[in-house]
């Protein structure tokens, strides 16, 4: 069949809301997409129980404690399913951690941020994964199958990250006047990295109309910010927080609120390499990479050994 007419069939299918499956033809440019989109999201996964990882061992109490090993434990097997899922675009997941671990791929500018309080753990499930939500749950509707699949689990699991979260951050802000603060200054710290997790302005965006099109995004990021604003202000009010933002407002003709400006001169740092922790977490992961080469040997001595056996 020629390219034109596999093209016209792969479009009517996407115009159709029918899923792209991987052994279905689709155009280089929508793979290649996916693949970017996916693998990002992916290393984000697997960098993002940094941050957290971090204060396992000072968590406050113990059911604290199994909360936050679960949770830096679902990061992991979210990373897991979307490698997975990448996989079935034909390319190997050897390659694409060798570009995490070069600095050439990317990751959410999120996780490039210092955990400095234990309040950070709550800013950060409230925040953090409320945004991961906001983004996620539309992605749930992705038209690549194996997307669309591995991210209704990862929502489910989301969903409860950032509960934990919220609820750290209600007993904070009940609790004393230093716990209090604490909670007050996570928020100022979190609250503008928050907003850039979802890219850069509509204007600025490189993929958004390309990926629209293809029903791989459902919604622009600057949508997706707006409805993170609307539904984390009256959050912030119950919790009785300020959000560091003195343009911050309920517009009445718009039905939402107006917030202040962006800056991006820091997301673009973040993401070019340059933000107060890229080095340190990319350092970490290599480090990790480094000490699991002995169980990668193994497991793949056993799964040739156990390979040998059925074949003899
Ligand atoms: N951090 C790092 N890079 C970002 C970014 C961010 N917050 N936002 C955008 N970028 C990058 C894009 O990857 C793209 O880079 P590239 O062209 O070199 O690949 C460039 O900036 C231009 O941005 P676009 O808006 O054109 O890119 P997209 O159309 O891909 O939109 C996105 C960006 C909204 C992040 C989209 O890729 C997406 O929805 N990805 C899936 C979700 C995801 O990856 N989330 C990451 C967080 S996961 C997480 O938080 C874990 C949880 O446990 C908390």
């Amino acid at each position: 069949m020629d390219t034109a007419l596999l093209e016209q069939r792969f479009n009517e299918k996407i115009d159709r809301d029918v899923r792209i499956e991987p052994k279905d033809w689709m155009p280089d440019h929508y793979r290649k997409t996916l693949i970017r989109q996916i693998s990002q999201h992916a290393h984000s996964e697997i960098v993002g129980m940094l941050p957290e990882a971090n204060w396992i061992t000072r968590a406050p109490s113990l059911r604290r404690k199994a909360a936050a090993l679960a949770k830096v434990q679902d990061e992991a097997g979210h990373g897991l399913y979307l490698y997975s899922a990448c996989e079935t675009l034909g390319v190997e997941r050897d390659d694409l951690l060798s570009d995490l671990h070069s600095g050439k791929a990317k990751y959410s500018s999120i996780f490039n941020y210092p955990t400095l309080s234990w309040a950070d753990m709550g800013a950060i499930g409230w925040l953090v994964d409320g945004a991961a939500i906001m983004n996620q749950v539309p992605l749930c509707r992705a038209s690549y199958g194996p997307y669309a699949r591995a991210m209704v689990r990862v929502c489910k699991e989301e969903s409860f990250h950032q509960r934990q979260g919220y609820e750290i951050m209600l007993t904070l802000s009940k609790g004393s006047e230093v716990q209090k603060k604490m909670a007050q200054d996570a928020l100022n710290r979190w609250w503008w990295p928050s907003l850039m997790m979802f890219g850069p302005t509509d204007a600025e965006s490189k993929h958004t109309e390309q990926s629209m099109r293809w029903g791989i995004k459902r919604f622009t990021n600057d949508e997706l910010r707006q409805k993170f604003v609307d539904a984390t202000v009256p959050q912030a009010d119950l919790l009785g927080l300020t959000i560091p933002d003195k343009d911050l407002k309920w517009n009445e003709e718009r039905g939402h609120y107006d917030f202040g400006a962006i800056n991006w001169d820091e997301f673009f740092n973040v993401i070019s390499g340059n933000g107060p922790c890229n080095k340190q977490r990319l350092d970490a992961r290599n480090k990790a990479w480094e000490e699991g080469a002995w169980v990668r040997e193994a497991a793949n001595a056993y799964a040739e050994k156990k390979a040998k056996r059925k074949a003899a």
